[in-house]
């Protein structure tokens, strides 16, 4: 059965979710992949992926919409069958310290990091229990359990991912279901590359006890166990991968 699993990796497209989408197939999962709607790049990742050997589907979806989740979901499950793993991948930054930041800014990334996990997990979940095996994995982030200057919305947004998996976790745990939170710290992908360079280098990658940003690949291969039958006893717990950057 490993081999037959339909995989959902929200974001694929960008520098994590590649990186899952790729792990998992390497699996034997047929990988689905969302994009935004507005991502006109989606042909070019999927011929680019295509001339790597592997053949991706992708759909578009704006996580942050509980329609467009569901319209996504109902495709997917229509054209594939019903989805066994869901990586609650994708994700926006929207950096300001407090004092600047407006309502817009706050809502855009609660909405696409947070609202995304019940949006997209609401199309998923039931089917998961009624079959009686499912993996949802939430990609948080180190920021979600420290806090991060500049990072209001995100740190709360990324904090209540886990709280979402902690009561999920709760309430299928007798049904197959594992619901688990990665949190990863800094990886060098455009998420990180957008922070100006002298913030990077004087005040976070000295605050990493390895002193370099992560690989993305190394965030995979954590999803790719979370995500299978050796995991099934793993329930509940915020996973944190990030260099000894924070321990707890
Ligand atoms: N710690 C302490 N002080 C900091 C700081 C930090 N990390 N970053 C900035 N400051 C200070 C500056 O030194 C400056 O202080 P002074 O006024 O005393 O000179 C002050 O904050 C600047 O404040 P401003 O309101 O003018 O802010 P700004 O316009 O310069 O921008 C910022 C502030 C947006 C937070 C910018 O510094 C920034 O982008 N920082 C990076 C934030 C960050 O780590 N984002 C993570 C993105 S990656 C990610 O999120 C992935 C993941 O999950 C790990
Ligand atoms: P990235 O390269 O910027 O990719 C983000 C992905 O999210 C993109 O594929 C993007 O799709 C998708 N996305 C954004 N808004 C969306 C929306 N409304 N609907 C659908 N898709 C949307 O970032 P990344 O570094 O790979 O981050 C992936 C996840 O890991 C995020 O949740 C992030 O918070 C988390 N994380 C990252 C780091 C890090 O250091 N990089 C650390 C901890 C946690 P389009 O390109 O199609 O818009």
């Amino acid at each position: 059965m490993a081999n037959t699993r339909i995989a959902l990796v929200t974001g694929g497209m960008g520098g994590l979710g590649e990186a899952i989408c790729v792990k998992l197939a390497a699996l034997g999962h047929n990988v689905v992949t969302t994009h935004s709607p507005g991502n006109t790049k989606a042909g070019e990742w999927l011929e680019s992926m295509q001339r790597q050997g592997y053949s991706f589907r992708a759909y578009p979806c704006d996580v942050a919409s509980f329609e467009s989740a569901a319209a996504c979901v109902k495709q997917v499950v229509g054209d594939l069958g019903p989805i066994d793993v869901l990586v609650n991948n994708a994700g926006i930054t929207r950096d300001m310290t407090f004092r600047k930041m407006d309502k817009a800014n706050w809502d855009a990334v609660v909405q696409t990091n947070l609202d995304s996990c019940f949006n997209m997990t609401k199309q998923v979940c039931d089917g998961m229990v009624d079959r009686g095996w499912g993996r949802i994995i939430n990609i948080s982030s180190v920021n979600g359990q420290k806090g991060a200057f500049g990072q209001t919305n995100y740190s709360a947004a990324k904090a209540g991912m886990h709280g979402f998996t902690k009561a999920l976790a709760l309430e299928v745990a007798r049904k197959g279901v594992t619901v688990n939170t990665i949190s990863p710290g800094y990886i060098g992908t455009k998420m990180v590359m957008a922070i100006p360079k002298d913030v990077l280098d004087s005040k976070i990658i000295p605050q990493i006890p390895m002193g370099r940003l992560g690989k993305p690949e190394e965030v995979a291969g954590l999803v790719a166990y979370l995500s299978s039958d050796e995991a099934a006893f793993l329930t509940g717990a915020n996973i944190a991968i990030n260099g000894g950057q924070h321990m707890f």
